[in-house]
């Protein structure tokens, strides 16, 4: 059977620094800052609902972790300039390599699906406007398990529904803590190192390999 590749979303596929810009306009030179911050706040929510199980979806992450980060600069943010946040979130850009290295892939014969933390339908919508869609066969979302990453039982979930096994299935992504998830979940997984700075967990579990962009990804992952 044919390779499977699951591509993780934010920060990955898509930039979730892409916000910046419409940040600009609330909190000027300390945008950057604030959507580290605000990335950062949304996964600490998700990894902690997933441990207290008690599960919101991936958006009620991503708008309490505004309402935090917002305090945290002291920034005023009115619930309509929140709201127009989370407005660009919903449409966030993909990363310059992201179609080549589909195009590339799919053309490679690899089985290739999204799996996010994100909702299914707020991933359709994401990569829609990314003008990406077309490249997956489905969106696989942690939301059909009320958990999220790095859940062992959402890996596994991934690989019932797109129909794979651990040893053909590979996740892609750019989060340290993602890899280590599915290598632990029996999965293979490619680090993508976005920055040359980026760090991986040592954590003493490896990623099968690294990859410093999407386009290596057909030469790189046997199929
Ligand atoms: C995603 O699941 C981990 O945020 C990342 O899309």
């Amino acid at each position: 059977m044919a390779v499977t590749l699951a591509f993780d979303v934010y920060g990955t596929l898509i930039n979730t620094h892409g916000v910046v810009v419409a940040l600009e306009k609330y909190v000027g030179s300390k945008a950057p800052a604030f959507s580290s911050t605000w990335r950062e706040k949304q996964l600490e929510y998700s990894f902690r609902r997933g441990l207290m199980q008690n599960y919101e979806d991936f958006a009620h992450c991503t708008s309490n972790a505004l309402d935090y980060t917002s305090s945290y600069y002291d920034a005023a943010l009115t619930q309509f300039d929140k709201e127009k946040l989370l407005d660009a979130y919903r449409v966030l850009p993909a990363f310059d390599d992201v179609r080549e290295g589909l195009v590339r892939a799919q053309k490679a014969g690899f089985r290739m699906f999204a799996f996010s933390n994100g909702s299914a339908a707020t991933v359709e919508t994401l990569l829609k406007h990314a003008g990406i869609r077309e490249f997956f066969i489905g969106v696989v979302s942690v939301d059909e398990m009320k958990s999220f990453k790095p859940n062992p039982a959402v890996y596994s979930h991934f690989l019932r529904r797109a129909g794979a096994v651990g040893a053909d299935a590979w996740l892609i992504s750019s989060n340290p803590f993602d890899v280590i998830g599915a290598i632990s979940a029996g999965m293979r997984a490619a680090w993508l190192k976005r920055s040359p700075d980026a760090l991986f967990d040592p954590w003493g579990i490896e990623p099968t390999l690294t990859l410093s962009s999407l386009v290596d990804l057909d030469e790189q992952i046997a199929r």
